[in-house]
Protein backbone atom coordinates (compact mmCIF):
# COMPACT_ATOMS: atom_id res chain seq x y z
CA UNK A 1 0.00 0.00 0.00
CA UNK A 2 2.81 2.35 0.69
CA UNK A 3 3.27 5.14 -2.12
CA UNK A 4 -0.48 4.13 -3.51
CA UNK A 5 -3.39 6.43 -2.38
CA UNK A 6 -2.82 9.60 -0.51
CA UNK A 7 -5.94 11.04 1.78
CA UNK A 8 -5.54 14.38 3.45
CA UNK A 9 -7.78 15.04 6.77
CA UNK A 10 -7.94 18.72 7.36
CA UNK A 11 -8.97 19.10 11.21
CA UNK A 12 -7.43 16.49 13.23
CA UNK A 13 -10.32 17.08 15.95
CA UNK A 14 -13.28 14.43 16.67
CA UNK A 15 -14.62 14.31 12.75
CA UNK A 16 -11.12 14.10 11.70
CA UNK A 17 -9.38 11.79 13.56
CA UNK A 18 -12.63 9.65 13.48
CA UNK A 19 -12.34 10.00 9.78
CA UNK A 20 -8.59 9.00 10.08
CA UNK A 21 -9.53 5.81 12.02
CA UNK A 22 -12.45 4.64 9.61
CA UNK A 23 -10.02 4.89 6.50
CA UNK A 24 -7.29 2.97 8.30
CA UNK A 25 -9.89 0.23 9.21
CA UNK A 26 -10.35 0.21 4.97
CA UNK A 27 -6.87 0.13 4.47
CA UNK A 28 -7.29 2.16 1.13
CA UNK A 29 -4.38 4.18 0.98
CA UNK A 30 -1.60 6.63 3.12
CA UNK A 31 -3.59 8.97 5.31
CA UNK A 32 -2.09 12.61 6.20
CA UNK A 33 -3.72 14.33 9.42
CA UNK A 34 -2.93 18.55 9.36
CA UNK A 35 -4.63 20.70 11.88
CA UNK A 36 -3.69 24.35 12.83
CA UNK A 37 -1.64 22.69 15.94
CA UNK A 38 0.73 20.79 14.80
CA UNK A 39 1.58 18.81 17.80
CA UNK A 40 -2.23 17.98 17.92
CA UNK A 41 -2.31 16.48 14.49
CA UNK A 42 1.14 14.48 15.33
CA UNK A 43 -0.22 12.93 18.62
CA UNK A 44 -3.09 11.61 16.65
CA UNK A 45 -1.52 10.26 14.11
CA UNK A 46 1.20 8.90 16.12
CA UNK A 47 -1.98 7.43 18.45
CA UNK A 48 -3.84 5.86 15.03
CA UNK A 49 0.04 4.43 13.95
CA UNK A 50 0.08 2.59 17.16
CA UNK A 51 -3.09 1.15 16.28
CA UNK A 52 -1.59 -0.42 12.70
CA UNK A 53 -0.47 -3.64 14.37
CA UNK A 54 -4.23 -4.15 16.03
CA UNK A 55 -5.63 -2.95 12.42
CA UNK A 56 -3.42 -4.68 10.09
CA UNK A 57 -3.07 -1.71 8.20
CA UNK A 58 0.57 -1.00 6.63
CA UNK A 59 -0.25 2.78 5.58
CA UNK A 60 1.30 5.72 6.78
CA UNK A 61 -0.64 8.05 8.89
CA UNK A 62 1.16 11.16 9.34
CA UNK A 63 0.30 14.23 11.15
CA UNK A 64 1.39 17.79 10.25
CA UNK A 65 0.44 21.82 10.15
CA UNK A 66 2.68 22.07 6.73
CA UNK A 67 0.06 21.87 3.67
CA UNK A 68 3.14 20.97 1.54
CA UNK A 69 2.73 17.27 3.13
CA UNK A 70 -0.78 17.07 1.49
CA UNK A 71 0.80 17.28 -2.10
CA UNK A 72 -0.38 14.51 -4.13
CA UNK A 73 -3.09 13.83 -2.08
CA UNK A 74 -6.00 12.17 -4.56
CA UNK A 75 -8.76 13.12 -1.81
CA UNK A 76 -8.65 15.98 0.59
CA UNK A 77 -11.40 15.84 3.67
CA UNK A 78 -11.97 18.91 4.92
CA UNK A 79 -13.35 18.63 8.87
CA UNK A 80 -11.47 21.90 10.14
CA UNK A 81 -13.89 24.13 11.91
CA UNK A 82 -16.11 24.69 14.85
CA UNK A 83 -18.53 21.97 15.99
CA UNK A 84 -21.72 23.98 17.03
CA UNK A 85 -22.97 24.06 20.95
CA UNK A 86 -25.90 23.63 22.67
CA UNK A 87 -29.08 26.19 21.56
CA UNK A 88 -26.80 26.38 18.47
CA UNK A 89 -27.73 26.39 14.77
CA UNK A 90 -25.23 24.84 12.33
CA UNK A 91 -25.78 28.50 10.61
CA UNK A 92 -24.36 30.69 13.41
CA UNK A 93 -21.46 28.87 12.24
CA UNK A 94 -21.05 31.00 9.27
CA UNK A 95 -18.50 33.66 10.06
CA UNK A 96 -15.66 31.48 11.80
CA UNK A 97 -16.01 28.38 9.58
CA UNK A 98 -16.00 30.41 6.36
CA UNK A 99 -12.61 32.19 7.69
CA UNK A 100 -11.25 28.34 8.15
CA UNK A 101 -12.47 27.39 4.61
CA UNK A 102 -10.73 29.88 3.16
CA UNK A 103 -7.22 29.43 4.54
CA UNK A 104 -7.71 25.59 4.10
CA UNK A 105 -9.21 26.11 0.20
CA UNK A 106 -5.89 28.02 -0.76
CA UNK A 107 -3.92 25.93 0.91
CA UNK A 108 -5.49 22.86 -0.85
CA UNK A 109 -5.61 25.03 -4.63
CA UNK A 110 -1.76 25.35 -3.93
CA UNK A 111 -0.31 21.67 -2.72
CA UNK A 112 -3.31 19.69 -4.02
CA UNK A 113 -4.59 21.05 -7.22
CA UNK A 114 -6.00 17.42 -8.86
CA UNK A 115 -7.60 16.51 -5.88
CA UNK A 116 -11.60 15.98 -5.20
CA UNK A 117 -12.07 17.76 -1.86
CA UNK A 118 -14.59 16.46 0.74
CA UNK A 119 -16.28 19.16 2.78
CA UNK A 120 -17.74 18.47 6.53
CA UNK A 121 -17.62 21.69 8.21
CA UNK A 122 -20.65 23.41 8.84
CA UNK A 123 -22.75 24.92 7.75
CA UNK A 124 -22.10 21.83 5.53
CA UNK A 125 -23.84 23.30 1.92
CA UNK A 126 -22.47 26.91 2.45
CA UNK A 127 -19.18 25.81 3.31
CA UNK A 128 -19.20 23.16 0.42
CA UNK A 129 -20.06 26.41 -1.89
CA UNK A 130 -17.35 28.60 -0.14
CA UNK A 131 -14.93 25.59 -0.98
CA UNK A 132 -15.44 25.46 -4.67
CA UNK A 133 -15.22 28.96 -4.99
CA UNK A 134 -12.16 29.93 -3.04
CA UNK A 135 -10.10 27.32 -5.24
CA UNK A 136 -11.86 27.76 -8.16
CA UNK A 137 -12.31 23.35 -8.81
CA UNK A 138 -14.69 22.67 -11.04
CA UNK A 139 -17.65 22.11 -9.08
CA UNK A 140 -17.53 17.91 -9.78
CA UNK A 141 -14.66 17.86 -7.56
CA UNK A 142 -15.89 20.08 -4.89
CA UNK A 143 -18.54 17.43 -2.96
CA UNK A 144 -20.48 18.12 0.47
CA UNK A 145 -20.62 14.86 3.06
CA UNK A 146 -24.17 15.40 4.55
CA UNK A 147 -26.36 12.76 3.18
CA UNK A 148 -24.80 9.52 3.95
CA UNK A 149 -24.85 10.92 7.59
CA UNK A 150 -28.52 12.08 7.69
CA UNK A 151 -29.60 8.88 5.70
CA UNK A 152 -27.53 6.66 7.84
CA UNK A 153 -29.60 8.44 10.96
CA UNK A 154 -32.98 7.80 9.24
CA UNK A 155 -31.83 4.01 8.74
CA UNK A 156 -31.15 3.53 12.33
CA UNK A 157 -34.25 4.82 13.82
CA UNK A 158 -35.93 2.68 11.11
CA UNK A 159 -34.36 -0.53 11.78
CA UNK A 160 -35.30 0.19 15.73
CA UNK A 161 -39.00 0.50 14.79
CA UNK A 162 -39.07 -2.67 12.81
CA UNK A 163 -37.04 -4.35 15.12
CA UNK A 164 -34.92 -5.57 11.68
CA UNK A 165 -30.88 -5.64 10.31
CA UNK A 166 -29.60 -1.93 9.64
CA UNK A 167 -27.96 -3.24 7.22
CA UNK A 168 -31.42 -4.25 4.98
CA UNK A 169 -32.55 -0.35 5.76
CA UNK A 170 -31.60 1.57 2.48
CA UNK A 171 -32.74 5.20 3.14
CA UNK A 172 -32.88 8.28 1.00
CA UNK A 173 -32.41 11.44 2.54
CA UNK A 174 -32.36 14.63 0.37
CA UNK A 175 -32.16 18.66 0.70
CA UNK A 176 -29.27 20.48 3.05
CA UNK A 177 -28.17 19.46 6.33
CA UNK A 178 -30.25 21.83 8.37
CA UNK A 179 -33.50 21.51 9.65
CA UNK A 180 -34.73 21.88 6.37
CA UNK A 181 -33.56 18.69 5.41
CA UNK A 182 -35.87 16.46 2.99
CA UNK A 183 -36.16 12.26 3.85
CA UNK A 184 -37.73 10.57 1.36
CA UNK A 185 -39.95 7.76 2.50
CA UNK A 186 -40.98 6.79 -0.58
CA UNK A 187 -37.75 6.22 -1.78
CA UNK A 188 -36.64 4.70 1.71
CA UNK A 189 -36.78 0.96 1.38
CA UNK A 190 -36.30 -2.02 4.00
CA UNK A 191 -35.07 -5.38 2.05
CA UNK A 192 -37.04 -3.79 -0.96
CA UNK A 193 -40.26 -3.12 0.03
CA UNK A 194 -41.02 1.52 0.56
CA UNK A 195 -41.11 2.12 4.09
CA UNK A 196 -44.65 3.64 3.23
CA UNK A 197 -45.86 -0.08 3.49
CA UNK A 198 -44.34 -1.03 6.31
CA UNK A 199 -45.30 1.83 9.55
CA UNK A 200 -48.09 4.15 9.70
CA UNK A 201 -47.40 7.92 8.26
CA UNK A 202 -47.74 9.17 11.92
CA UNK A 203 -43.97 6.62 13.08
CA UNK A 204 -42.87 7.35 9.33
CA UNK A 205 -43.75 10.99 10.40
CA UNK A 206 -41.95 10.81 13.86
CA UNK A 207 -38.87 9.24 12.27
CA UNK A 208 -38.26 11.83 9.68
CA UNK A 209 -38.30 14.40 12.66
CA UNK A 210 -35.72 12.88 14.38
CA UNK A 211 -33.39 12.81 11.39
CA UNK A 212 -33.90 16.26 10.62
CA UNK A 213 -33.20 16.78 14.27
CA UNK A 214 -30.42 14.21 14.49
CA UNK A 215 -27.28 16.43 14.69
CA UNK A 216 -29.01 18.58 17.83
CA UNK A 217 -30.43 15.88 19.74
CA UNK A 218 -26.91 14.97 20.18
CA UNK A 219 -25.39 18.00 21.01
CA UNK A 220 -27.93 18.31 23.65
CA UNK A 221 -26.82 14.95 25.03
CA UNK A 222 -22.95 15.95 24.61
CA UNK A 223 -23.45 19.74 25.77
CA UNK A 224 -20.38 20.09 24.33
CA UNK A 225 -19.34 19.46 20.74
CA UNK A 226 -21.39 17.53 18.27
CA UNK A 227 -21.53 13.86 16.54
CA UNK A 228 -18.09 12.64 15.30
CA UNK A 229 -18.33 8.61 15.09
CA UNK A 230 -21.10 8.63 12.11
CA UNK A 231 -19.86 12.07 10.59
CA UNK A 232 -16.04 10.47 10.98
CA UNK A 233 -17.43 6.97 9.24
CA UNK A 234 -19.46 8.99 6.43
CA UNK A 235 -16.59 11.17 5.62
CA UNK A 236 -14.85 8.27 5.21
CA UNK A 237 -17.28 6.50 3.05
CA UNK A 238 -17.13 9.04 0.64
CA UNK A 239 -13.03 9.24 0.30
CA UNK A 240 -13.24 5.41 -0.58
CA UNK A 241 -16.04 5.71 -2.98
CA UNK A 242 -13.72 8.43 -4.85
CA UNK A 243 -10.46 6.52 -4.41
CA UNK A 244 -11.47 3.05 -5.42
CA UNK A 245 -13.46 4.32 -7.79
CA UNK A 246 -16.27 2.48 -6.45
CA UNK A 247 -19.23 4.64 -7.91
CA UNK A 248 -21.15 4.82 -4.97
CA UNK A 249 -24.75 6.15 -5.46
CA UNK A 250 -25.59 8.16 -2.54
CA UNK A 251 -27.09 11.25 -1.27
CA UNK A 252 -24.49 14.01 -1.34
CA UNK A 253 -24.19 17.64 -1.40
CA UNK A 254 -23.91 18.76 -4.99
CA UNK A 255 -23.27 21.89 -7.32
CA UNK A 256 -26.77 22.34 -9.06
CA UNK A 257 -27.05 24.21 -12.53
CA UNK A 258 -31.04 23.63 -12.86
CA UNK A 259 -31.44 20.19 -11.41
CA UNK A 260 -34.64 20.42 -9.29
CA UNK A 261 -35.48 24.09 -10.33
CA UNK A 262 -32.68 24.94 -8.71
CA UNK A 263 -29.13 26.99 -9.57
CA UNK A 264 -25.90 27.98 -8.51
CA UNK A 265 -25.94 26.27 -5.00
CA UNK A 266 -24.88 23.24 -3.05
CA UNK A 267 -28.17 21.03 -2.13
CA UNK A 268 -28.28 17.11 -1.18
CA UNK A 269 -29.31 15.20 -4.26
CA UNK A 270 -28.67 11.44 -5.42
CA UNK A 271 -25.51 11.24 -6.90
CA UNK A 272 -22.71 8.83 -8.09
CA UNK A 273 -19.48 9.71 -6.46
CA UNK A 274 -16.28 8.40 -8.41
CA UNK A 275 -12.56 8.96 -9.05
CA UNK A 276 -13.52 12.30 -10.71
CA UNK A 277 -16.09 13.53 -7.10
CA UNK A 278 -19.13 13.48 -8.31
CA UNK A 279 -19.57 11.79 -11.18
CA UNK A 280 -23.41 11.86 -12.17
CA UNK A 281 -26.23 14.00 -10.31
CA UNK A 282 -29.82 12.36 -10.93
CA UNK A 283 -33.10 13.91 -11.11
CA UNK A 284 -35.63 11.31 -9.62
CA UNK A 285 -39.29 11.79 -9.69
CA UNK A 286 -40.77 13.96 -6.82
CA UNK A 287 -44.52 14.69 -5.94
CA UNK A 288 -45.31 18.57 -5.27
CA UNK A 289 -44.37 18.32 -1.71
CA UNK A 290 -41.69 16.34 -1.94
CA UNK A 291 -39.99 19.12 -4.73
CA UNK A 292 -41.66 21.95 -2.86
CA UNK A 293 -39.92 21.00 0.59
CA UNK A 294 -36.37 20.27 -1.54
CA UNK A 295 -36.71 24.07 -3.03
CA UNK A 296 -37.47 25.47 0.06
CA UNK A 297 -34.11 23.96 1.43
CA UNK A 298 -32.11 25.42 -1.45
CA UNK A 299 -33.32 28.38 -1.82
CA UNK A 300 -33.23 28.92 1.99
CA UNK A 301 -29.07 28.25 1.32
CA UNK A 302 -28.92 30.57 -1.65
CA UNK A 303 -30.21 33.02 0.25
CA UNK A 304 -27.87 32.78 3.20
CA UNK A 305 -25.16 32.53 0.79
CA UNK A 306 -26.08 36.04 -0.50
CA UNK A 307 -27.32 37.59 2.73
CA UNK A 308 -24.46 36.54 5.11
CA UNK A 309 -21.97 35.35 2.75
CA UNK A 310 -21.86 37.63 0.21
CA UNK A 311 -22.10 35.77 -3.03
P1 LIG B 1 -13.36 19.71 16.62
O1 LIG B 1 -13.34 21.02 17.34
O2 LIG B 1 -13.23 18.47 17.41
O3 LIG B 1 -12.23 19.71 15.49
C1 LIG B 1 -12.01 20.75 14.63
C2 LIG B 1 -10.52 20.81 14.36
O4 LIG B 1 -10.28 21.80 13.35
C3 LIG B 1 -9.70 21.22 15.58
O5 LIG B 1 -8.72 20.24 15.86
C4 LIG B 1 -9.07 22.55 15.17
O6 LIG B 1 -7.78 22.76 15.70
C5 LIG B 1 -9.03 22.40 13.66
N1 LIG B 1 -8.90 23.68 12.97
C6 LIG B 1 -9.50 24.86 13.27
N2 LIG B 1 -9.11 25.81 12.41
C7 LIG B 1 -8.25 25.23 11.55
C8 LIG B 1 -7.53 25.69 10.43
N3 LIG B 1 -7.60 26.97 10.02
N4 LIG B 1 -6.75 24.81 9.76
C9 LIG B 1 -6.65 23.52 10.16
N5 LIG B 1 -7.31 23.04 11.22
C10 LIG B 1 -8.10 23.87 11.90
O7 LIG B 1 -14.73 19.70 15.78
P2 LIG B 1 -15.42 18.42 15.12
O8 LIG B 1 -16.39 17.85 16.07
O9 LIG B 1 -14.36 17.56 14.55
O10 LIG B 1 -16.26 19.11 13.94
C11 LIG B 1 -15.60 19.68 12.84
C12 LIG B 1 -16.58 20.33 11.88
O11 LIG B 1 -17.41 19.34 11.27
C13 LIG B 1 -17.55 21.31 12.55
O12 LIG B 1 -17.74 22.45 11.73
C14 LIG B 1 -18.84 20.50 12.67
O13 LIG B 1 -19.98 21.32 12.77
C15 LIG B 1 -18.79 19.73 11.38
N6 LIG B 1 -19.62 18.54 11.32
C16 LIG B 1 -20.27 18.30 10.13
C17 LIG B 1 -21.03 17.17 9.97
C18 LIG B 1 -21.64 16.87 8.64
O14 LIG B 1 -22.41 15.92 8.54
N7 LIG B 1 -21.36 17.61 7.60
C19 LIG B 1 -21.25 16.23 11.07
C20 LIG B 1 -20.47 16.54 12.26
C21 LIG B 1 -19.70 17.68 12.37
C1 LIG C 1 -24.41 16.66 12.86
O1 LIG C 1 -25.35 16.52 12.06
C2 LIG C 1 -23.62 18.73 13.87
O2 LIG C 1 -23.74 18.50 11.54
C3 LIG C 1 -23.52 17.84 12.72
O3 LIG C 1 -24.20 15.87 13.78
Amino acid sequence: MRGQRKIAVIGAGNVGATCAFALASMKIGNIVLLDIFEGFAKGKALDLSQNSNILNYDGQITGTSDYADIAGSDVVVVTSGFPRKPGMTREDLIGKNAEIVEQVGNGIKEHAPNSVIVVVTNPLDLMTYHMQKVTGFPANRVVGQAGVLDSARMAHFIALELNCAEEDVSPMVLGGHGDTMVPLPRYTTVGGIPITQLMDENTIDAISQRTASGGGEIVKLLENGSAFYAPGSAAAVMAESIVNDRRRLIPASCYLTGQYGLEDVYIGVPCIIGANGVERIFEIELTENELSSLQTSGNFYKSQLSDVLGY
